[in-house]
């Protein structure tokens, strides 16, 4: 396999003044899971630190996202939701989304986000990060060291809204 193209983009924390560069990535990356505007802005409004933006250094441009917060395990937010407030404990979170925009995907820039988020949480005192694995990332994700486990019958109705393939997964922090 030949070497990746080199990359300007630099994943950074996220900034209120990029939330409509993130919901313009959203929209490329999840077509068929609208979220509005306000969603990202309450998530990044109640835990900054797990909120970033791979973004060109020059220019600002945002080309993807990661969100994370805590959130207890075996539980999955509603999409498209406010969450009003989060738990108290920073011990277990979710990774609501990561996304790249198509421009800026197969260059290596997935990983880095996830170790950053990692590394920030590990700091906190946090244990473990839930996911839902959607667009066919299953093996994407077990790449980024998660495991799939088995549903309860009310996780299961929750995965459904996510389409066929939604698969709930963890990894320890
Ligand atoms: C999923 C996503 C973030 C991956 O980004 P990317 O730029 O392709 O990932 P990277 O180039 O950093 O690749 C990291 C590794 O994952 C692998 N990979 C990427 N997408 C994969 C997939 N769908 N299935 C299996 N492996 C995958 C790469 O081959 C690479 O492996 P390597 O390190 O052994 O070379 C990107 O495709 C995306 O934004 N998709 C749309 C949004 C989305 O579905 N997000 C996840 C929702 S749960």
């Amino acid at each position: 396999m030949g070497a990746r193209p080199v990359s300007v983009l630099r994943w950074r924390p996220m900034r209120a003044e990029d939330i409509d560069g993130v919901v313009d990535v959203a929209r490329t990356a999840f077509p068929d899971h609208f979220e509005a505007r306000a969603c990202f802005a309450e998530r990044f409004a109640l835990f900054a630190p797990g909120c970033f933006v791979l973004a060109d250094p020059v220019t600002a441009g945002v080309k993807g996202y990661l969100v994370a917060y805590p959130w207890p395990l075996g539980a999955i937010p509603p999409l498209d939701s406010l969450l009003g407030t989060l738990p108290d404990e920073r011990e277990a979170f979710y990774l609501h989304d990561l996304a790249l925009h198509p421009d800026a995907r197969g260059l290596g820039h997935a990983g880095p986000a996830v170790r950053r988020l990692f590394k920030g949480l590990r700091a906190l005192g946090g244990q473990e990060v839930a996911l839902v694995s959607v667009n066919d990332t299953l093996a994407f994700w077990r790449g980024q060291g998660f495991a799939a486990v088995a549903a309860d019958d009310a996780l299961r109705r929750k995965l459904s809204s996510y389409g066929p393939d939604a698969r709930y997964m963890r990894r320890a922090i």
